[in-house]
């Protein structure tokens, strides 16, 4: 188990991306501190494997987030919330000199406009409770230059900016909302970015430094641990701030 929040046993939370890689691991370290999880993505199959590895509990809701009708949906059939997990997201590497807006509406849709939708719309259908924590999953890229990431780097940073007001504009609620800064992580987007970035020869370089100059590579559960804190009342005090999760790497470079 990672760490124990007794607190958390019994609260509803949401998590999107719940399909894959961090969304999973968070679902699963959810169910095991027995919160009642509502897990959210496109596809099903992987949402139905979830939901066996959380001991066959959870609120399953299929949903393509980027179209409205199905985020409406996902609004309408969950129940009021303590937590929102926003895990969802794409990386699609992109050299700059070829985004048209095709590529960047991609990519800011699920990762920036998406979450700033969906928190808009759950907050003004009165689904989040008194005291609910929101955890966006931001990366490290949202504040330093990646080859073929500008667009991602671009749409996390944008998120950040966002959660920034959320505490300001429910403080009579006291719904906090804090960001994770993840460095890379391995999960299908991992494969994804070491695609492109082994092709602009940028890999073997990153890698080198991340076994010599940190605690190494992190893993989905690392994130949920941080995630968990988050959502818990340990973390009452915490809002409106975003916290590197890299072992070390971006204070070595
Ligand atoms: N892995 C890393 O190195 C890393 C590092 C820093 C930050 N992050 C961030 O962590 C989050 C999770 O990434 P991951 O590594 O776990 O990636 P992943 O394994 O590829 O999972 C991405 C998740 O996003 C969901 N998703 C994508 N498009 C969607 C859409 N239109 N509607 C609904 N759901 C959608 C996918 O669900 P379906 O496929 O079922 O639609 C999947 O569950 C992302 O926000 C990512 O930016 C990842």
């Amino acid at each position: 188990m990672i760490g124990h929040y007794s607190d958390l046993a019994g609260k509803t939370i949401l998590v999107t991306g719940a399909s894959s890689g961090i969304g999973r691991a968070i679902a699963i370290a959810l169910a095991h501190q027995k919160a009642r999880v509502v897990i959210t993505g496109r596809n099903s199959e992987r949402l139905q494997e979830t939901m066996q590895a959380m001991g066959g509990e959870a609120i399953l809701i299929p949903a393509d987030l980027t179209m409205r009708e199905e985020r409406e949906r996902l609004i309408h059939a969950t129940p009021a919330l303590d937590g929102v997990c926003h895990a969802a997201g794409i990386i699609h590497p992109f050299p700059i000199r070829y985004i048209d807006e095709e590529q960047f509406d991609k990519v800011f849709n699920i990762n920036g406009r998406v979450p700033i939708l969906l928190t808009s719309r759950l907050l003004g259908k009165k689904k989040v409770n008194k005291a609910a924590s929101i955890v966006f999953i931001s990366s490290v890229s949202s504040q330093r230059g990646m080859k073929g990431g500008s667009i991602y780097s671009a749409s996390k940073a944008a998120l950040e900016a966002f959660s920034r007001a959320i505490t300001l504009e429910n403080v009579d609620k006291k719904i906090r909302a804090n960001c994770l800064r993840p460095a890379m992580v391995k999960t299908a987007m991992y494969d994804q970015a070491k695609a492109y970035t082994e092709a602009v020869g940028a890999i073997a370089n990153y890698e080198n430094h991340v076994l010599h100059h940190s605690l190494g590579e992190g893993t989905p559960e690392d994130v949920a641990a941080a995630t968990l804190f988050l959502l818990s009342e340990a973390s009452r005090w915490i809002t409106s701030t975003s916290l590197v999760l890299d072992g070390g790497l971006s204070a070595s470079i």
